[in-house]
């Protein structure tokens, strides 16, 4: 069993598709352990993209992230962390194929609906960043 962590990004939040976005992560089989509506503080956003601190972005990555609320998540079940990224679809809208979540509601690079941790160490690193547990 593994755990990933999830965030349903403010723009999609604002326009709505939190309920079509948990339908798809249920259909998978994959199992909603936590979740929560928050607004990050400054501090959670910027530790959790630190390792574009030295991106040109950087600055717009974090504003973008705390400019409303989000879903917060902790999805569990067999290669969680994988079958999240594919069901979310590449980085890039532009590039993500459609009846991907990105595809389908992305608008572009910055507003791209949704974030899932990208290995296990990342997973667990934010999970206790957002939950606050080991
Ligand atoms: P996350 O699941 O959000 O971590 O996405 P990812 O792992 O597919 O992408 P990556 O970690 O490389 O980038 C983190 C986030 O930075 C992306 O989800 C984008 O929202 C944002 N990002 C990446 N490139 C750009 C850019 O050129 N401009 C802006 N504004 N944001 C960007
Ligand atoms: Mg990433």
């Amino acid at each position: 069993l593994e755990r990933t962590y999830i965030m349903i990004k403010p723009n999609a939040v604002a326009e709505r598709h939190v309920g079509d976005i948990i339908a798809r992560i249920e259909r998978t089989g994959l199992s909603i352990e936590r979740m929560e509506l928050a607004v990050l503080t400054e501090e959670q956003a910027e530790a959790n993209y630190a390792e574009h601190v030295e991106k040109p972005f950087f600055r717009e990555l974090v504003d973008f992230i705390t400019s409303g609320p989000v879903v917060k998540m902790v999805v569990s079940g067999e290669s969680a962390i994988k079958k999240m990224r594919t069901l979310m679809g590449a980085t890039n809208p532009i590039d993500a194929a459609p009846g991907t979540i990105r595809g389908d509601f992305g608008l572009d690079v910055a507003a791209n609906v949704i974030h899932g941790s990208d290995s296990p160490e990342a997973a667990e690193r934010e999970i206790a960043l957002f939950f606050g547990e080991e």
